[in-house]
């Protein structure tokens, strides 16, 4: 597989410029809400990347481990503190390639539409149900799709603006496949810089059918991890699926 399609393909092209380009992002709430569901049982992340909520759950006492298909960026989560001791598993989180039973398996940030076709989102239900322990759980976080962003099946947007740079959001929208390829491109004195991302949407229906089908309901549904409720304004999901 190559491009898009390539599970590590999102990792190898953002790990040196991951955590510097998400830095705003603060991970507390979302540790407070994964460490209370997963109390003294084990925790997997699916797509761990840099560690950034991984790390500082495990600071919490428990006891986490990953998977993640690019190496690139799991080499960026061994560079930092506690990095080494996590076990993680370098392969593609739709076949959720490791040994349960874990109390909670969470896949965040959007990172279930990395997962470019229905079939391949499908798949990672069916196989985070294989690895979930009698009372475990799967969390995942999505953003509500918002085609009003789409001007044509198209968006450009003008990120950030310094003496030095510019960096532009291009991004083009099928409305047939759910599917958004953006290009984050940066502009400075060293050049052009491409990052890449590919995203295939779904609605939180479609999702808990694709759960459904894979013999999971949907336990709670929030706004965002300090559980504000869900409603017809929410940009985001907290979704949490338990066995049937
Ligand atoms: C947006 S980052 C999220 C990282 C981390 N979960 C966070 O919240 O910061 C997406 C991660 O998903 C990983 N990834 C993308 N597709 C994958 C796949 N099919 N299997 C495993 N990992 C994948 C990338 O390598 C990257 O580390």
């Amino acid at each position: 597989m190559a491009g898009f399609g390539d599970p590590a393909f999102y990792g190898d092209r953002w790990a040196d410029v991951y955590d510097e380009h998400h830095g705003w992002l603060d991970p507390a709430a979302a540790v407070e809400f994964l460490a209370g569901l997963a109390g003294d049982g084990r925790a997997l992340e699916l797509a761990i990347g840099t560690g950034r909520v991984a790390l500082p759950l495990a600071g919490r006492g428990i006891a986490v481990e990953g998977v993640d298909a690019s190496e690139a960026m799991v080499a960026r989560l061994r560079a930092k503190p506690g990095g080494d001791s996590l076990p993680v598993v370098i392969g593609d989180m739709a076949e959720v390639p490791v040994s349960g039973p874990f109390r909670l398996v969470y896949l965040i940030f959007n990172t279930l539409f990395g997962l470019l076709t229905q079939a391949r989102q499908a798949e990672c239900f069916t196989n985070v149900a294989r690895v979930l322990g009698p009372d475990g759980m799967f969390v995942i976080e999505c953003f509500v799709p918002d085609l009003a962003r789409f001007d044509r099946g198209q968006r450009i947007r003008a990120r950030e603006v310094t003496e030095d740079s510019a960096t532009i959001e291009v991004s083009r929208h099928d409305a047939v496949l759910q599917r958004i390829n953006t290009q984050i491109v940066t502009l400075d004195g060293q050049g052009m810089h491409l990052r890449p991302v590919a995203l295939r949407y779904a609605w939180p229906a479609e999702l808990d059918l694709m759960a459904q089908a894979a013999g999971l309901r949907l336990a709670e549904r929030h706004g965002d991890w300090d559980r504000r409720p869900f409603d017809s304004l929410s940009a985001n999901h907290i979704s949490v699926y338990q066995r049937d």
